[in-house]
């Protein structure tokens, strides 16, 4: 049965993925598929990749500053995760002659690493199924009440377990509330910068390779965890040291095929594959959309500005990046869904559903109803959110009210103000107001011309007309304190930012005033009466019947191997190292070389220029043991595990559990799995350990690195 499982699954999708992967999957570390882990190729067992009892894969992986993934490769707490991971604090320790995001950075030994405040690294000491406990008593709750209690019965389970001072409980709901996990975890929190390859290997192909296969990114940094003579967690001190690890991952230089076992374990975000046709229609269609569109207008008119102007381009960098990022992905997500036609096939298997348990129609049905009267108003959340967060000067009026409201509540104290100026002052570095203006001034007439009039304020017709728009938020921009242009005291938010804040009364009356501040005011009073409490009430309502939907698919469908929606919690995904055939008569191989680099090379480009020194190593094919048997030093690879934001940094490993490389994005055709995974089109791309030990070793010689390493040949 199985095997004809496979077949039929191996004709439709043109390749052999057995079953419990038709649908990808996230899989909680201890309940892992071993069976058919071991038939697609692996050799550990699930005990070598989650164990409390004795050290085993789990210890070396680790949710890196709250957001990503990352391993430690060393006995000597050495960690590995992406540059674009480690963005931030290479920036912070960058300056105008010292810049290491353009030249890189590589310590020389412990000594020169660079200690990053802030920073933290968690390790998952152990996970429980804990549902019964949290679910008592919440048969009959729903709503609020239902809320409630659940948070109740967490406190209480925390409070009746023993765990050192330095661990911490976290539990998490999984399948929509169905059942509950309870997590132990150890932050450690002086975490050291190690190495990173300059931008132009860390974040080559930047924006326009973003999202993109075939990909030649170098997409690495690597820090250190240190710890106090204990090995415990510990504030930063010179006096403490680096971390013993209970478990370190080997690095395999090893050639690798197609088709070879590979897993990913680490903290993928957020995933929605459970959702009924009706919601996945509202986001291909709606939603995303929506959110494009703003996001079309606003990179567009940045992009004009920093390509004339060094000065703009350098401050909008990282914010145009991060803008930049979703809308991709948002753009090929929608592409995805309808070429994988995920609406009509989740429509197809309710009614296989509904044919097998008549009991799910009336939950579906219910459903289509909440979703739809959520529609308008979730469309309108969806181009506020964006509007504020794209324009600039509406950010700012949102903080400068938060100023008003704190101090008329008389809640702004003495370093509630410093927090505040301090980021403001790091907000107006990187800020050019008359690009703002244009920016702001666009997207309020998109707003104004998509968004239905019972949603905005009265007298916002006249930002429908883009060039009246830009003309009065101009205006409004060159007279305004907020944007720096507007003086108060004779001074500006520039030229002196104490002077500004000094002169409370002065300041508060003048923002009263502000046009500006009073259209946002507007806005977002608009939004909140209108919009806000709807949007929420119904999605209460619609978190209650997903909840029971995913208990109804749970029951009915049997043949289906279920895993829960990421959360941020630590997850296994397997598949095998693929290329693909995103199109017809496109095939993508699974593996990028060197000379792919050179090829994409332009000289000067801020995206696809390469180091002198790599060019020189290429020429002189200076590969030492990178190569594979092609002769060329491999890049970059895909394979067919299901991954997401989170699973930034995470390892890849292959069937003995040696680490083959660094995951750092998903193919374009395939980033709709988020919402509906599609095996033919889903693609993981990774780093190789070749490029990254290759970089390390030829191109920063910081060979001392590597000897810190078990290299796998
Ligand atoms: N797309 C990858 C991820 O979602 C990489 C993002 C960083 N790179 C960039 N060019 N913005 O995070
Ligand atoms: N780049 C993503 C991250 O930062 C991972 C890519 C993805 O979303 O699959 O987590």
């Amino acid at each position: 049965m199985f095997k004809k499982n496979v077949l039929i699954i191996s004709a439709v999708f043109g390749f052999s993925l057995a079953i419990a992967q038709q649908y990808g999957g996230m899989w909680i570390p201890t309940e892992l598929n071993e069976k058919e882990m071991k038939d697609l190729g692996m050799k550990i067992s699930a005990k070598d990749i989650f164990n409390t009892e004795k050290p085993s894969i789990k210890d070396a992986v680790v949710q890196f500053n709250g957001g990503c993934t990352a391993e430690i490769i060393s006995p000597k707490g050495l960690l590995l995760t992406n540059h674009h991971c480690g963005y931030d604090n290479i920036q912070n320790h960058s300056t105008l002659e010292n810049d290491l995001l353009s030249n890189g950075f590589w310590a020389k030994n412990m000594t020169e690493e660079l200690p990053n405040p802030g920073v933290t690294v968690d390790f998952i000491t152990d996970i429980k199924n804990v549902s019964e406990q949290i679910l008592q008593g919440t048969q009959n709750l729903s709503g609020k009440e239902l809320n409630d209690k659940i948070n109740e019965n967490i406190e209480a389970y925390k409070t009746s377990q023993n765990i050192q001072d330095y661990q911490k409980i976290v539990v998490k709901p999984m399948y929509y509330g169905n059942q509950y996990y309870a997590y132990i975890i150890e932050t450690y929190k002086d975490i050291r910068l190690v190495g990173a390859p300059p931008q132009s290997i860390g974040k080559f192909g930047s924006d326009t390779d973003n999202w993109v296969w075939p990909r030649h990114t170098g997409d690495f940094s690597m820090f250190r965890i240190y710890a106090d003579k204990n090995n415990k967690p510990a504030e930063y001190s010179k006096d403490n040291v680096p971390f013993t690890p209970k478990y370190f991952l080997p690095v395999s230089v090893k050639d690798k095929k197609e088709d070879d076992f590979t897993f990913v374990f680490g903290f993928p975000g957020r995933t929605t594959e459970y959702l009924p046709a009706i919601a996945v229609e509202k986001i291909m269609t709606e939603i995303d959309p929506a959110m494009i569109s703003v996001r079309d207008v606003a990179l567009k008119t940045l992009d004009e500005k920093m390509r004339a102007d060094d000065a703009t381009r350098i401050k909008y960098a990282s914010k145009y990046a991060s803008v930049a990022n979703y809308w991709k992905k948002w753009i090929g997500e929608v592409e995805g869904l309808e070429k994988s036609d995920a609406v009509e096939k989740k429509k197809q298997y309710e009614q296989t559903l509904i044919s097998k348990n008549p009991a799910i129609k009336p939950t579906i049905d219910e459903l289509i109803k909440k979703y739809n009267e959520q529609s308008p108003y979730s469309l309108n959340k969806a181009y506020y959110s964006e509007v504020v967060r794209n324009a600039e000067t509406l950010t700012l009026a949102n903080a400068f009210s938060g100023y008003v409201q704190s101090v008329e509540a008389r809640k702004m104290d003495e370093k509630a103000l410093e927090n505040l100026k301090s980021r403001l002052s790091g907000f107006y570095k990187d800020y050019d107001a008359e690009l703002d203006a244009a920016v702001t001034a666009k997207v309020l007439s998109l707003y104004a011309n998509k968004s239905q009039p019972q949603f905005l304020p009265q007298g916002f017709e006249k930002f429908k007309d883009v060039n009246a728009s830009l003309q009065s938020i101009e205006n409004l921009s060159k007279n305004s304190v907020i944007t720096g242009r507007g003086k108060l005291n004779g001074a500006t938010v520039y030229s002196d930012i104490d002077k500004i804040f000094a002169d409370q009364n002065a300041l508060i009356q003048n923002l009263k005033n502000d046009p500006l501040m009073q259209l946002f005011g507007n806005l977002k009073s608009t939004y909140l009466s209108t919009t806000d409490e709807k949007v929420t009430a119904l999605q209460l309502e619609i978190d209650g019947l997903q909840k029971k939907f995913m208990a109804q698919q749970m029951e009915t469908d049997k043949n289906r191997q279920f895993f829960p929606d990421a959360n941020s919690t630590l997850r296994v995904t397997y598949g095998k190292v693929k290329g693909s055939n995103p199109r017809d008569a496109v095939f993508y191989g699974y593996q990028t070389f060197l000379a792919g680099v050179i090829e994409k090379y332009i000289p000067g480009d801020y995206e696809f220029d390469v180091p002198k020194k790599l060019i020189e190593l290429y020429n002189a094919k200076d590969f030492g043991i990178y190569k594979d048997k092609t002769g060329d030093v491999p890049v970059a690879f895909t394979a067919t595990n299901h991954t997401t934001g989170g699973n930034s940094g995470s390892p890849t490993l292959d069937a003995d559990g040696n680490l083959i490389g660094l995951n750092f994005d998903r193919q374009w055709e395939g980033t709709m799995s988020d919402i509906n995974y599609d095996a033919k089109l889903c693609r993981n791309i990774m780093v190789d350990t070749k490029y990254i030990l290759f970089i390390i070793d030829k191109f920063a010689n910081s060979k001392w690195l590597i000897d810190e390493m078990k290299i796998v040949k």
